[in-house]
């Protein structure tokens, strides 16, 4: 059973996958932290994907499905997060006959966004952010006490690239699930607790 995780760079999705997955009895997969581990493995292929994502563009389809599709196969429940993210991925996993249970879609603007990616900071794909997600110790992660660091695709006009890939193939992407798949849409410009619990509440009736 798969559930969708939807919404633009900086909404939120990585901050409510790690709570739902301490909720509920779910696998977190995220692509972006998928290729992000790629690229630490300096591999001619992680070469690539670096200049890519530094770049703020999305990866080659055939790259990314190949990179993920043994997440999908192996795990039972999962909240995908940032797949699909083409029409080709979406039909992707409509050939592959997956269960797609639910999309949850975080709706956030542009303004809160840009604000939200310009003090996140991060270590091992874990997430805080110095106004509105502050860590325990400054710039040191809670539980290894590593330092915090930017991710080097959150620059200005990097995430403007992002955004706009992002709201050009949404439309495509929600067409193709239209009447098929149930479609949650949450107001991702609330706190960090309140969206948690609205989604909780539709989650609740999934899992
Ligand atoms: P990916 O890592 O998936 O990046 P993204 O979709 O751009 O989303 P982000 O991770 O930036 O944001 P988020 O929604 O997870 O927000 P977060 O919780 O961190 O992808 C990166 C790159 O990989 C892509 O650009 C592409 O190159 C490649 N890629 C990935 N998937 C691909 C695919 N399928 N096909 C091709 N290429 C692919 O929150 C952001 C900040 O805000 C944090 O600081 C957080 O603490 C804070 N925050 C969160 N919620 C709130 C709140 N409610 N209020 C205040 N602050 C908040
Ligand atoms: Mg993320």
């Amino acid at each position: 059973m798969i559930i969708l995780l939807f919404g633009p760079p900086g909404s939120g999705k990585g901050t409510q996958a790690e709570l739902i997955k301490k909720e509920c009895n779910i696998n977190h997969i995220s692509t972006g932290d998928i290729i992000r581990e790629e690229v630490k493995k300096n591999t001619p292929l992680s070469k690539i994907i670096k200049t890519e994502i530094k770049n703020g563009k999305l990866i080659n389809d055939k790259i990314i499905v190949d990179l993920i599709e043994k997440y999908i196969i192996t795990n039972k429940k999962i909240l995908l997060d940032g797949f699909p993210r083409t029409l080709e991925q979406a039909e992707f996993l409509s050939q592959k006959n997956f269960n797609i249970e639910y999309i949850i879609n975080i709706k956030t603007e542009k303004q809160i966004i840009f604000k939200r990616i310009k003090y996140r900071i991060l270590k091992n794909n874990k997430n805080y952010n110095i106004l509105y997600n502050k860590p325990k110790i400054k710039n040191k992660d809670n539980i290894t006490g590593e330092y915090l660091i930017k991710r080097p695709d959150d620059l200005f006009n990097i995430i403007d690239k992002r955004l706009k890939d992002y709201y050009n193939n949404l439309d495509k992407i929600l067409n193709l699930y239209k009447n098929k798949i149930k479609i949650i849409e949450i107001n991702g410009e609330n706190n960090i607790n309140k969206i948690f619990e609205e989604i909780k509440i539709n989650i609740r009736k999934i899992i």
